[in-house]
């Protein structure tokens, strides 16, 4: 086998954004597209020389070519062994736990999350740290300047490699090694949770749905919720891992899975229902008749925690993302551990997890987490839920009552715009910019702020700096609107508007959340000006 060096030439755009380089599938199935970014990962990183990496990805679209490219790319590269879950396949937060207990040197998964996947959709790639966790700003930069100077690549000339098949081949002088994709992460999990009691739960006719959604989950919650603690075989839908997703958009919120929200919203709806994503890394929590905001999920699993024997010591602290809702800083408040409000992306958790500063982590976005990986985990939440109620015994509608009764609701919601057109979105972000400074004291649609500025970050562990991570308007009994746009989309701008109000008065906290948040709502739009610059009357998505 021959080690073929290809020159090549910087590609513009190999920018990765809150979750690493994501565009569409046929930009990735260019030619050297794939090869110049795996080469400047590589570079960035300071070569693989002697190195050992995990590789695995959803199973979408253009998935098992990339794997085959990036294990003869490590072998041209030098890389002593590359751990490869089997046909290509590992869960993000699975991924994450493999780095972390073989202590490799990191890995590449190949994902775009909840994006739907396909020849015309999208396709990503991102390296983890030793840590397990999302490369940290300062090495995705290094990463994209080498993107920014390449100017060639190494692949090993040869057929491809079997990956359906458990155990250790050679691959030139490298050693791949396919482990089965579920059995770390499924140990891990019963380390965890008190499985007895959820088995005990699930023997007295507790029922349940997770809807897998055609995505990467389908065989870890089969294993886990069916084979292991005897759900009955059918609680898990939607299970088998397809390269599009079955055609459908793997993001576990009430627009996109609607098969699932009919199923909780009907009448004789099982007890419990959830949701993962393309990669298994987000949750979507729901009880009969019930939907749990992820903002509300994050609250309720801190303050329940200590029911599960993985955190019976209690949390060191709580993390969450600056759009994600107030409520857990309530339950941190009266747990007296610390609450730390960061920039948007799971990579500004990692210092705090590392350091033993906090235990959980949660954004808005359906992602929660804690320090048993560095990556949010779906299925992980939907068990620690499970736990919840089996040590409980009450319902998720009654949790949620009870919790709010004790801190007050949170009313939560985020309202999207796809597809705008970068310029206008770029624009409307600068006026609302230039505004801030004179908006305290104003009363907008009968709220009156107290506080706006662009949100910026010093990490308080490594002191490393993050500006302009979005704008947030603050009001009097503390309702709020931030205001930024995505980083993870492929088509022009995704303009995201997060709009909360608090309520105290349990005689309150029963309204339909669009409604409590009208007035929030309006002076979303007054502010920015959002029809205007947008063309929208209406948000495409409202989570
Ligand atoms: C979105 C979410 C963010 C999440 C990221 C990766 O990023 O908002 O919370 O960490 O996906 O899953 P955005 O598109 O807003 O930049
Ligand atoms: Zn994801």
């Amino acid at each position: 086998m021959q080690i073929a060096t290809h020159a090549t030439q910087p590609i513009d755009g190999q920018k990765p954004g809150t979750s690493g380089l994501r565009k569409k599938t046929r930009v990735f199935m260019q030619p050297h597209y794939l090869e110049n970014f795996v080469q400047s990962v590589f570079d960035g990183i300071g070569g693989v020389t002697g190195k050992t990496l995990v590789v695995g990805g959803d199973g979408r679209y253009f998935n098992d070519r990339a794997v085959q490219v990036i294990l003869r790319m490590a072998a041209a590269n030098g890389a002593a062994k590359v751990v490869v879950g089997q046909d290509g396949l590992l869960s993000t937060p699975a991924a994450s736990n493999v780095i972390r207990k073989r202590a490799t040197d990191g890995g590449i998964i190949l994902s775009a999350s909840h994006n739907p996947g396909g020849p015309d959709e999208d396709f990503g790639i991102k390296f983890n740290t030793p840590n397990g966790g999302p490369a940290p700003e300062e090495v995705t930069e290094r990463i994209f300047v080498a993107t920014t100077a390449l100017t060639e690549y190494k692949i090993l000339e040869s057929t491809d490699i079997q990956l359906d098949t458990l155990g250790e081949t050679s691959l030139g002088a490298m050693t791949v090694e396919v482990i089965d994709a579920v059995a770390d992460y499924a140990a891990l999990m019963a380390d965890l949770f008190d499985f007895d009691a959820i088995r005990a739960l699930f023997a007295s006719g507790f029922t349940m749905r997770f809807d897998a959604m055609h995505a990467v989950t389908g065989p870890y919650a089969k294993a886990i919720l069916e084979d292991t603690l005897g759900a009955p075989v059918g609680t898990v839908m939607n299970g088998v891992p397809s390269p599009t997703f079955g055609g459908g958009h793997p993001d576990p919120n009430p627009v996109w899975a609607h098969d699932l929200m009919d199923i909780m919203m009907a009448d004789n709806a099982p007890h419990f229902g959830a949701a993962s994503d393309g990669d298994g890394d987000r949750n979507m929590i729901l009880g009969r008749g019930t939907y749990v905001t992820p903002s509300d999920s994050l609250a309720l699993l801190a303050a329940k925690a200590h029911l599960a024997p993985g955190y019976a010591d209690g949390l060191a602290g709580v993390a969450r993302s600056m759009p994600t809702s107030a409520a857990v800083d309530r339950v941190a408040e009266a747990l007296g551990i610390e609450c730390f409000e960061t920039p948007t992306g799971w990579k500004f958790f990692g210092s705090l997890l590392d350091a033993g500063r906090a235990t959980l982590c949660g954004e808005e976005s359906a992602g929660t987490g804690s320090n048993h990986v560095r990556e949010k985990d779906g299925l992980w939440a939907v068990l620690l839920w499970l736990n919840i109620l089996a040590a409980t015994k009450q319902s998720v509608a009654e949790l949620l009552k009870f919790h709010w009764a004790q801190y007050g609701r949170n009313y939560y919601s985020r309202h999207d715009y796809e597809g705008v057109d970068a310029g206008q979105a770029a624009d409307m972000m600068a006026a609302l910019r230039d505004k801030l400074p004179e908006l305290p004291g104003q009363t907008i649609s009968g709220i009156t702020v107290t506080a706006a500025d662009e949100f910026a970050y010093t990490d308080p562990v490594d002191g490393s700096v993050s500006s302009g991570q979005g704008l947030r308007i603050l009001f009097e009994g503390g309702s709020r609107i931030v205001l930024r746009l995505s980083g993870t989309g492929t088509v022009g701008a995704t303009l995201r508007v997060y709009l909360e109000s608090y309520e105290p008065d349990p005689d309150r906290q029963s309204q339909d959340p669009q409604q409590a948040l009208g007035p929030v709502i309006s002076a979303a739009q007054a502010l920015a000006n959002i029809t205007h610059y947008t063309g929208r009357n209406v948000p495409d998505v409202r989570t």
